[in-house]
């Protein structure tokens, strides 16, 4: 059955989310204060790259399934649900997450909320922000407000995809309450029932208690950031006794228990979520007295540092002082199929080098502009070849597709000194050593291979 929604912030989350919901078949309000982000989304265009998303959205829009507003008005009033969907950045000069986006949306909320509908927290929060949401909401509406958590586990480059077929959905319920949890399977349907692709009765549905629901998405969070140091640090090890990270990571990947994905070595991780859902981790459980708990996080996020670090040494390694190099890096994006820059490995390392004194070209297929808005210690080029030409070193920081299938040769031809970091595993490296190239790639050895 078709619901009534409103998706309050409208960013990775909430954009993927709102237009998700209305391919379901909701009709759904999206609310976005951000001038741009809204004038964008209102000209049927997405503020950011994900693929498979612009096209839903003139889908949607062409439907007349969706409208985007910079605020509520009469209109949010019988909306069934009401999606939270705002960021929760870390705060600067500290761990913990700033949540205050949430209680400005609560608040701008309240005037507009009946009493039978359902707001559904999706932003990461620290565990124990949906009690005081709800308090807060209840106090200024005037009544019980029903407040649900409903952690989303979408991944950018894939989006859509993992909103409209989850592996599962989660719903933290409190009290026992019915209403709020029947809601939520109605508006959840289409995916159940196999309406969006997904096999029919087949995404498991959990309902739980609402610090559980919070801590699910920190927990998977933790755990992935956990999975990629890890191999990480084996690649530490591995570089330092003539080991091999990648085969070690085939190899044990094997063992179903561990499982392979998740275990690629490299630069580390990045982006708006796993870096900063670590630490608001971390902070969240010394206010709980548990800090010890999640110690190891520290670790997590030390490794994952250290391995951007590292190429800026093995750069120094190859090439002595890097003042008047010119260094080469491909990827700009924090992982391929986005745009997005946020604590970028690629560009955290493009920066390093640049303040160690390199003449950085910087090629990405799809993040350039966010890197000429922002970083003038950089040069953006938008052509690999015409970038290449005259580099001492290349450096590969994101594995976008188009680099994977680079023309090695071509680009051996341009450059002046035929060295490549792979700080992503992901070149064929048979193909640019058989171009003349020498290959230095994270966790591995390929000299003595
Ligand atoms: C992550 C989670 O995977 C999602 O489940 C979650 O919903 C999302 O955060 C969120 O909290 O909103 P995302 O940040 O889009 O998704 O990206 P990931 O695919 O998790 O990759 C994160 C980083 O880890 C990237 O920089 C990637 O290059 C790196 N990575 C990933 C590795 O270095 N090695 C790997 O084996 C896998």
């Amino acid at each position: 059955m078709a619901m009534k929604v409103t998706v309050i912030g409208l960013g990775y989350l909430g954009a993927t989310h709102a237009v998700a919901m209305a391919e379901m078949g909701h009709e759904v309000i999206g609310i976005e204060a951000d001038e741009r982000k809204l004038a964008a989304l209102q000209a049927g265009k997405l503020p950011f790259y994900e693929p498979g998303l612009d096209e839903a959205l003139t889908r949607v829009i062409a439907s007349g399934r969706i409208t985007f507003k910079a605020g509520h008005d009469e209109d949010s009033r019988d909306a069934q649900v009401h999606f939270l969907c705002v960021g929760t950045p870390q705060v600067t000069g500290s761990y913990a997450a700033d949540t205050s986006y949430l209680f400005s949306a609560v608040d701008a909320l309240a005037p507009y909320l009946s009493p039978s509908s359902v707001v559904a927290g999706k932003s990461t929060v620290p565990v124990g922000t949906a009690k005081t949401l709800t308090e807060r909401l209840s106090a200024k509406a005037g009544f019980d407000a029903k407040l649900v958590w409903n952690p989303e586990f979408l991944r950018e480059g894939t989006a859509l995809e993992d909103s409209l077929r989850p592996d599962r959905i989660v719903i933290g319920v409190p009290n026992n309450d019915l209403h709020s949890e029947q809601v939520m399977r109605s508006v959840y349907e289409p995916i159940t029932n196999g309406d969006t692709g997904s096999a029919k009765g087949q995404t498991p549905f959990l309902v739980m208690d609402v610090p559980t629901s919070e801590l699910v998405k920190v927990a998977a969070n933790s755990f992935l950031a956990t999975k990629i140091s890890f191999i990480n640090a084996m690649a530490e090890i591995s570089e330092a006794s003539g080991a091999d990270a990648v085969a070690l990571a085939e190899a044990i990947g094997m063992d179903a228990r561990i499982g392979s994905q998740f275990l690629r070595n490299g630069i580390g991780f990045g982006g708006g979520c796993l870096p900063k859902d670590i630490r608001a981790f971390m902070a969240r459980a010394q206010e709980l007295g548990v800090g010890q708990a999640v110690d190891f996080l520290a670790d997590v996020d030390a490794v994952n540092l250290r391995r951007r670090q590292r190429v800026v040494d093995l750069a120094k390694r190859e090439l002595g002082e890097l003042n008047n190099k010119r260094i080469l890096v491909l990827g700009a994006a924090f992982k391929p199929d986005s745009d997005d820059l946020r604590d970028s490995p690629a560009l955290s390392v493009a920066t390093k080098l640049a303040q160690a004194g390199a003449h950085v070209v910087i090629h990405d297929p799809m993040a350039l502009h966010g890197v000429r808005a922002s970083y003038p210690q950089l040069d953006p080029v938008d052509d690999v070849f015409e970038a290449a030409k005259g580099v001492d070193l290349v450096v590969l920081g994101t594995e976008w597709k188009f680099y994977r299938e680079l023309d090695a040769a071509k680009l051996a031809g341009l450059v002046s000194n035929k060295t490549v970091i792979d700080g992503r595993n992901a070149l064929p490296y048979h193909a640019w050593q058989a171009a003349g190239w020498k290959v230095i790639a994270l966790g591995r050895n390929l000299e003595s291979a």
